[in-house]
């Protein structure tokens, strides 16, 4: 199934899109798409059959996010714990991501005219490398679209993603690119595989768990959280309108935090800004570097 598909609202899924519209809707939408093994389970069908309605559940989230005019999507599609299920099913996880990345850069035209940046967090040193050179492809040609984001969370946790952005400050000051005292949680911020990410303003858990699962830990601290009781490949658009609604009616208790955050943020300076273009220039070269490696 394709990553870009057309609009599928029926006139009064249109009509609520319209008046939620009418209100705030969030910039950001991040999602933990949960409840493929077991929904594989309740219909008697095979693991994999559940991941891959699971993909085109995110398909269509993606048109509905449109239709909510909401530019910026995060997906948890493989967190790092995951690599500790079976082999067979984490094979073929692997296998459905080979396919669904080939069929993204398939659409390279469709993806192109939408605007569509996509962004894979994670280690992707962890991952094989037919993936990671696909993902680095789909990276760099699509870096300079600026209409829609998609990040996705793959080979992630947010411990990991800490872990190593502690890392990358220690070792600036270690070389006197930065000074201890540079380490302030905007650099931090700045350090995080989400880096050109504005924090998600609402979180989605589908299948009912209440819990985080090391996901987005530190860019969650203000936002707006929603657990739908419903199986990911269940999820439909009113359980996304339900959650927007309890976004817009506690937004006005989210603002004073989310300006507090803010304004704990101080102004940059010169060795900083360096430090964090030296950062990126060092990222989009490695993304080369395995865009030309052999896979
Ligand atoms: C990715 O994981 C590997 C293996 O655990 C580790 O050596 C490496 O430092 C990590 N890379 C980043 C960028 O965190």
């Amino acid at each position: 199934m394709s990553w870009i598909r057309a609009s599928t609202l029926n006139w009064i899924q249109f009509l609520c899109v319209k008046i939620i519209k009418s209100g705030r809707v969030p910039k950001h939408i991040a999602f933990i798409m949960d409840g493929n093994r077991r929904y594989a389970q309740k219909n008697n069908v095979r693991k994999f059959e559940g991941h891959s309605q699971g993909f085109d559940k995110l398909a269509e989230t993606l048109q509905w996010c449109l239709d909510l005019g909401i530019p910026e999507v995060t997906v948890y599609a493989f967190s790092i714990e995951n690599f500790k299920r079976s082999q067979e099913e984490v094979d073929a996880l692997m296998e459905l991501s080979q396919q669904k990345f080939e069929r993204l850069l398939s659409e390279k035209d469709k993806l192109m005219e939408h605007g569509v940046c996509i962004r894979v967090i994670g280690n992707l040193s962890l991952l094989p490398q037919n993936i990671r050179k696909l993902i680095a492809q789909a990276m760099i040609l699509t870096k300079d679209n600026k209409k829609t984001f998609l990040n996705v969370a793959f080979a992630y946790t947010a411990r990991e993603e800490m872990a190593q952005a502690v890392r990358t400050a220690v070792s600036g000051v270690e070389r006197d690119a930065l000074q201890l005292s540079d380490v302030t949680q905007q650099l931090l911020s700045n350090c995080l595989y989400t880096s050109t990410s504005p924090d998600p303003e609402l979180l989605i858990r589908t299948s009912g768990e209440v819990r985080l699962s090391d996901y987005l830990l530190w860019q969650v601290s203000c936002s707006c959280i929603y657990f739908a009781d419903v199986l990911w490949p269940e999820f439909s658009i009113w359980h996304l309108l339900a959650a927007i609604i309890k976004y817009q009616r506690s937004y006005a208790q989210l603002v004073p935090v989310q300006q507090a955050d803010e304004m704990a943020n101080g102004c940059l300076n010169e060795r900083i800004s360096l430090f964090h273009t030296c950062l990126a220039a060092s990222r989009l070269a490695s993304l080369e570097e395995l865009n030309h490696a052999v896979a």
